[in-house]
């Protein structure tokens, strides 16, 4: 794309969520607050790296199915390690922009909307890697997604969501001496002001719901993935990963 193509895009598209760089000083200045800006680095860093670990030094070849890809931050990145990457979103407004940023980009990747809840089916195929960032805990049934995911992965996931704290116990189940154990809890979020406002990082219905670390790990295990972990944030982690508020979870077929 020519420079004075990119600079139209740019003035056009925007506001935008993401700092992409596309050379030559072009660039997009993100609308969110600057002290929020270090998310993506933490969470681009974690990805690599665990990218790195699963598929060695050349990525390239491996397929990547990018899951509310939104601007395609994501998909460009992996695209840049020699992927092959498919990339999806509910939103139509955020799939115009992912497609500008991967052709200023000089990226080659396909995008297509669709919603996570029928992804096994509008796919009809798995991928060595699928991305799950940022969209957990915006969606109303967890598990029907991640059972969806877990449909469409081949090998590995990385899921990247905030999660609420631990909470443990158990419950009566039937009589007093009766229990079960909790394995832990999945909070109910009301996103309706932001959704009801237009925001573009919702999920498609007002209600949200967000695990607990045991929560996510659990519901991973039930979606058909054999094991999973939660990653160790790097030393400079944002301070909400580095804080265990936000975990990058890296979950195996
Ligand atoms: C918070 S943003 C995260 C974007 C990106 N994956 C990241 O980690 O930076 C959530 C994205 O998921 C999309 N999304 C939300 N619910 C979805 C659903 N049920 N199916 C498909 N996309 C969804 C939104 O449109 C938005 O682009």
């Amino acid at each position: 794309m020519q420079t004075d193509q990119i600079e139209k895009g740019i003035e056009e598209l925007g506001p935008w969520f993401y700092a992409h760089e596309f050379g030559r000083g072009l660039k997009t200045t993100p609308a969110i607050p600057a002290q929020v800006v270090r998310i993506h680095d933490t969470r681009l860093a974690m990805v690599q790296s665990a990218v790195a670990e699963e598929f060695g030094s050349s990525a390239q070849g491996i397929s990547c199915l990018d899951i509310g890809c939104h601007e395609g931050f994501y998909s460009v990145a992996m695209a840049r390690h020699g992927m092959h990457v498919i990339a999806m979103d509910a939103r139509e407004e955020n799939l115009n922009r992912a497609r500008f940023v991967a052709e200023a980009s000089g990226a080659d990747i396909r995008f297509h909307q669709g919603r996570v809840e029928t992804l096994a089916q509008d796919e009809g195929r798995t991928y060595d890697l699928t991305l799950f960032l940022g969209v957990l805990y915006h969606v109303e049934d967890p598990m029907l997604c991640l059972r969806q995911v877990s449909a469409v992965t081949g090998r590995m996931c990385l899921i990247e969501t905030q999660v609420v704290d631990e909470v443990e116990g158990s419950t009566e189940w039937g009589a007093q001496e009766w229990t079960r154990p909790y394995k832990g809890i999945l909070a109910l979020i009301d996103e309706s002001g932001e959704f009801d406002a237009g925001n573009r990082e919702t999920g498609v219905t007002p209600m949200a719901t967000c695990p607990s670390p045991k929560a996510l790990l659990f519901m991973l295990r039930q979606a058909g993935f054999v094991r999973s972990e939660i990653l160790t944030p790097p030393p400079d982690a944002y301070e909400q990963h580095a804080r265990g508020k936000r975990v990058v979870c890296a979950a195996w077929k």
